[in-house]
């Protein structure tokens, strides 16, 4: 049996960190272990350094503030993911824009909440809320030098009513990314 190590980038509540332990971490999938070897958050404060220390994994914080230049943040990224030997990492809720040294180096995965191509970037739930779109949901996608231009590798939608309510609506999607997100990782690593 082989085991693979994923690295999860994150720098707010860390629900899809969370839910990648819970149906991830140390599981065996066709004959392969995997294993969430690091989390990395650039904000101190955020909750899920909490929620990944309940798994038994310390987070390393890598305050982005402490690198005026953003190259220099996604080498120092880039040195730890390498220094854990990583096979993947995913990004889930990991707000940074990342530099061509970042993707080029570096395999990763992004869960985004809404249907790619569409609302690319930040405040991808309210734009979609807003909008006249008949369809949400969320994306996985490769990471590269293009913010949320990636090749996708899941998507998954609902039909939206225009009576549904804000938390409803962002509800469906985030049980979408608690679906998908494992789903890719399982995909592409065993
Ligand atoms: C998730 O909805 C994720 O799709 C989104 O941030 C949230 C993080 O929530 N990511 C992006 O918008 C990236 N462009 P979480 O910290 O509770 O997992």
């Amino acid at each position: 049996m082989t085991t693979k190590k994923i690295a999860v980038l994150f720098s707010g509540m860390g629900t899809n960190l969370e839910n990648l332990f819970l149906k991830l971490h140390n599981k065996t999938f066709n004959d392969t272990k995997l294993e969430i070897a690091l989390t990395l958050c650039n904000k101190e404060a955020a909750l899920g350094i909490e929620k990944s220390r309940r798994y038994g994994v310390e987070s390393v914080i890598l305050k982005h503030e402490s690198y005026p230049q953003r190259e220099d943040f996604d080498k120092k990224l880039v040195e730890i993911i390498r220094a854990h030997d990583i096979d993947l990492s995913v990004l889930a809720g990991f707000m940074r824009i990342l530099t061509p040294y970042f993707t080029k180096n570096v395999k990763a995965i992004n869960v985004h909440p809404s249907l790619l191509p569409l609302f690319k970037g930040a405040d991808a739930i309210h734009k979609g809320y807003a909008s006249d779109e008949k369809e949400a949901g969320a994306s996985v996608h490769f990471v590269n030098e293009e913010l949320d231009g990636g090749e996708i590798i899941l998507q998954k939608s609902f039909k939206r009513t225009f009576n549904m309510s804000y938390e409803e609506y962002e509800a469906n999607i985030h049980k979408i990314e608690y679906e998908i997100l494992p789903q890719a990782v399982i995909k592409l690593l065993t």
